[in-house]
Parts: structure tokens; sequence; C-alpha cells
């Protein structure tokens, strides 16, 4: 097998959590250019006819592509689809856990003063916690020990850079707000995003010897109609001076999940234009 070659997933059945999403739905690209079959799961359906449409718009109608509407704190759910999923096709080969509550603290966003440390609720760390490291633990556990029992398989969990570093809390302040007003990006951000990569490199020497491979991939925010003032203050922090295109982690992602990266487990992958360097 060429170097190229081995880029290619072709009929792996490749589960991604909330796959209809802003990023989701790119590593759902993802899959199909590497011409395997993206099963995106997702909470929302409204998302995921939209992500089904798109999908299906950009690689043609014949194109491969599963959805669910699902809730990843319900095991039962996950237990469910994975089930079905192995009596249609055999085999589970990839998950990417990268479904979050994504609060949105940038720019234009509403302010959200309650998710200020000192006033953080504890039902929303419970409800973040659910979502993003209980449900990657569920996801990893049931598909993982699928994975196991095959002798083959690739976890891959969606960390961030401030799975790395801590957030910079004056790029979301907003001029003219008292201090108790101002947004913070929530706590449970980097609890989650840190706790993955704890997550990645258990699961990777758990599974070494059977064939199952973990990695993580911590991206930077991507530009998503943030506003000018947010830009400047986040890009000024950035070696390379801007965001990322919410294309530019297609390639890293199709390298994680294929034999491309066959010697690769329990890695952190930092894809953020050097933000995590200063
Ligand atoms: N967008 C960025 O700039 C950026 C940067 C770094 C890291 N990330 C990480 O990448 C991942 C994807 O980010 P995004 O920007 O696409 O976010 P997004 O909010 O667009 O997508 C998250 C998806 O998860 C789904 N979801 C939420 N709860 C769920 C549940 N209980 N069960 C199933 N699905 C559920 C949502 O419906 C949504 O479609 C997240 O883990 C995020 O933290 C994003």
């Amino acid at each position: 097998m060429t170097a190229i070659e081995k880029f290619y997933i072709e009929n792996k059945v490749v589960v991604i959590t909330g796959g209809a999403g802003l990023l989701g739905c790119k590593h759902a690209e993802a899959v199909i250019e590497g011409k395997g079959i993206p099963v995106l799961l997702d909470i929302s359906q409204a998302a995921v006819n939209i992500a089904d449409r798109r999908l299906k718009e950009k690689y043609g109608s014949a194109c491969k592509i599963e959805t669910y509407v699902v809730d990843i704190t319900k095991r039962e759910e996950i237990e469910k689809i994975a089930g079905e999923l192995v009596e249609r096709y055999g085999h589970i080969d990839v998950l990417i856990n990268n479904a979050a509550n994504n609060p949105k603290v940038e720019g234009d966003a509403a302010n959200m003063k309650a998710i200020q440390f000192e006033n953080f609720p504890l039902q929303m760390w419970m409800e973040d916690i659910a979502v993003g490291l209980t449900g990657a633990f569920a996801c990893a556990q049931v598909l993982g020990n699928i994975m196991a029992k095959q002798g083959k398989g690739v976890i891959l969990n969606i960390s961030s850079d401030l799975g790395i570093i801590a957030p910079d809390q004056r790029i979301y302040q907003k001029d003219g707000l008292a201090e108790e007003q101002q947004t913070v990006k929530p706590v449970t951000y980097s609890v989650i995003k840190h706790g993955l990569i704890g997550l990645t490199k258990y699961l990777a020497t758990y599974y070494a010897q059977k064939g199952v491979r973990a990695n993580v991939l911590c991206p930077a925010g991507v530009y998503n109609g943030q506003n000018e003032e947010f830009l400047q203050k986040l890009t000024n922090l950035i070696p390379m001076g801007r965001m990322a295109d919410v294309e530019e982690y297609k390639s890293t992602i199709l390298y994680l999940i294929s034999e491309a990266s066959s010697y690769m487990t329990g890695s952190t992958v930092i894809v953020d234009g050097g933000r995590t360097c200063w």
C-alpha cells in the first residue's frame, strides 16, 4: 500500500457524535472523501436533516450516509444504534467523539453572566459534563468494546486548544460592562477538553494490545461569523494571525482515522495556528 492509499477508508463505518454540527459535518465530509461511510449521531432532528441534505447535495444522493437522532447521554440509545450498525455492516471501525454543549460566548453572542465561575450553576456543570465527558465515555465503552472484539478500530476524541491552555477571558470581555456582567468561557469547557486528553491516554493504553487506537485532536477556533473586535483580540494570540477555516481540519481527521496513522496511539494532535506555543 502506498502512503496515499493508506488515507483511504473504503467502506469503513465511522460514527461521529454531534455529527450534524459545524465541525461534525466537516468530519463527515472527510469520511466521504476518504470513501468511508459516516454515521452522524446528533440530538437535533433539524440539524440532522440539514446535514443530510447538504452532504447529499455536495457528494451526490447515492453517497452513503447514515443519520440518527440520538442523545448520547442515554446509553441505551447508543447501544441500540451500535447493534443496528453491526447487524447492517458487520463492523464499526471508527468513533469520533465530537459532541459538546457549546455555549456561544464570542463576539455578539448574548451576554451569559450566569456562567461566570462564581455563579456557575451545578445543573449546567452536570449537563455539560454529561455530553462532553460522560457521553464520550459511554460511546467509547459501547463502541470500543465492539472494536476490541473485532481486533481493530480507532477512537478519535475532539478536544480543543483549550484542552491544552486556559481560556484567556480577556478576549470575551465587552467594553462598558461591569466585571460581574462580563461573558466568560465556562469552566466546563476547560474541564471537559482537558478530560478528553486523559480519557484518550487511558483508552490508548488500555486497548493497545487489542488493535484499537485512540488519539485526540485539539483544534482551535474556526471562523463562524464572529465580530471584528473579537477576531482582533483572538488573532493577536495566534502566531499565524488568523482563525482556522472550517475546512482545515478535514485532512488531519482523515489521517487520524485511517491506516496513515497506524503507529499512532495516545497522541495529542494540536492544530491551532501555533496558539498554544505562546
Ligand atoms: N467550532 C470551533 O471553533 C471549535 C474549536 C475547538 C474545538 N471544537 C470542538 O469541536 C466539537 C464540535 O464543535 P462545533 O463547533 O461543530 O459545535 P456545534 O455546536 O456546531 O456541534 C455540536 C453538536 O453536538 C450536538 N449535541 C449536543 N448534545 C448532544 C447529545 N446529548 N447527543 C448527541 N448530540 C449532541 C449538537 O446538536 C450539535 O449539532 C466540539 O467538541 C467543540 O468543543 C470546536
